[in-house]
């Protein structure tokens, strides 16, 4: 099949790139580099053997995306990219609703001037809010706390009434959990940008000696040890889900929002206890206030990824922060240094 990659040199793109060019599609990747490096790219393709088209474009640029999509013929579109740190989103709300939400609308006008009529999409947890119930499941309310949030559950809505309105359209709206770790080669992973807004990258920033300690933010929540419960997901098992998706793509019309998570919450201080064993030392912590906005606990239904696209999670925690340290190990200024 010809998939359409947007945002594909980034975290989750780079480790699905290689699922998908391991079962033989045709890809094209479009990204502007703007949180990622085309080094990323050129390791997907040596792990992988592969060759695949790159266009580099921003998708705000509407004739430059639909250029792209209508000469590479695509059969499907896979919609990594975006803006995704809470805090800027608070910060700069207009450059995520241009890029997230206009962006999405200008990939979806170029499908259709390319016919392309099936997409999987990187929406989030995020879009669920505070929890009125757990674990979430895919009808739990849509309330985002964040515009960051607020912009994932808007392209869902777009995403759904587009493919209501396109007949034989299929699209799935994968609401990923909590991300991390890295293919099991140690080529490709995380790499943050700056201070790292996420527990996993600042815990193998301690651990290679970039960063003096953890904060924990907040150790009395009402969980197993006080810390902020989460469900994570091992980026290999998530761009899995992706395949899954695009298969149920072709199986069925229509719009549906999935879960990718594991179903079991990890605390932020087992999650710290894992990466040790991984890493063979200990991590040092101090706890400091709870961060403004946190849940105390987060997890994920995950009967209908099992029930609609035959998937679930195989890896575990230990496994997740095994390969994670292999790659900061082995990268420790992430793909600014060649390894
Ligand atoms: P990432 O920043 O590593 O990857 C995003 C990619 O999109 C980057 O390569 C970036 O250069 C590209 N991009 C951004 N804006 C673009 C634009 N205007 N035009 C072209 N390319 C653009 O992030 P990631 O962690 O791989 O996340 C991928 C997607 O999954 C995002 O949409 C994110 O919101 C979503 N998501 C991520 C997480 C997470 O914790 N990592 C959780 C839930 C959802
Ligand atoms: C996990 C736990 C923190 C950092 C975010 C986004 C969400 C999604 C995934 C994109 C919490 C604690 C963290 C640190 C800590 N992204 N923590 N010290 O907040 O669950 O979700 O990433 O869609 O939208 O909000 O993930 O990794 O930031 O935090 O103690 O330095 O670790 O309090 O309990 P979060 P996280």
């Amino acid at each position: 099949m010809k998939i359409f990659v947007t945002g594909g040199a980034g975290y989750i793109g780079s480790h699905t790139l290689v699922r998908l060019l391991s079962a033989g599609h045709e890809i094209c990747v479009f990204d502007n580099f703007s949180n990622s490096s085309p080094e990323a790219l050129a390791r997907v393709k040596q792990l992988t053997n592969r060759d695949f088209a790159l266009v580099e474009g921003d998708i705000r640029d509407a004739s430059a995306l639909t250029r792209a999509l209508v000469e590479f013929g695509a059969d499907a579109a896979v919609h990594f990219a975006g803006l995704k740190a809470v805090g800027e989103s608070s910060e700069k709300p207009l450059l995520y609703y241009e890029n997230n939400v206009s962006g999405s609308a200008h990939l979806l006008a170029a499908m259709d001037a390319a016919g392309c009529r099936r997409i999987v999409f990187s929406s989030s947890a995020t879009v669920y809010g505070e929890a009125q119930c757990l674990p979430f499941d895919e009808d739990h309310p849509i309330a985002p706390t964040n515009p960051y949030g607020r912009t994932k559950a808007m392209v869902e809505g777009m995403i759904r009434d587009w493919s209501a309105a396109t007949p034989d359209a299929s699209a799935v709206l994968l609401r990923y959990f909590n991300p991390v770790g890295a293919h099991e080669s140690g080529r490709i992973g995380e790499d943050p940008q700056g201070i790292p807004n996420n527990l996993m990258p600042y815990i193998a920033q301690v651990a290679i000696g970039r960063r003096e300690r953890l904060s924990i933010f907040g150790d009395d929540y009402d969980t197993r040890d006080g810390t902020g419960e989460r469900d994570y997901i091992h980026v290999v098992d998530l761009a899995d889900a992706h395949l899954a998706a695009l298969d149920y793509t072709g199986r069925a019309a229509g719009c549906e929002a999935i879960n990718v998570g594991t179903g079991k919450g990890i605390t932020v201080k087992e999650l710290v206890a894992a990466y040790e064993r991984a890493c063979g030392h200990s991590i040092a912590y101090e706890i400091t206030p709870r961060r403004p906005g946190d849940v105390a606990i987060s997890f994920a239904a995950t009967g209908k990824a099992r029930e609609l696209l035959g998937w679930e999670a195989a890896l575990n925690v230990d496994a997740m922060c095994a390969s994670s340290w292999l790659w900061q190990s082995t990268n420790a200024e992430g793909y600014g240094e060649t390894a």
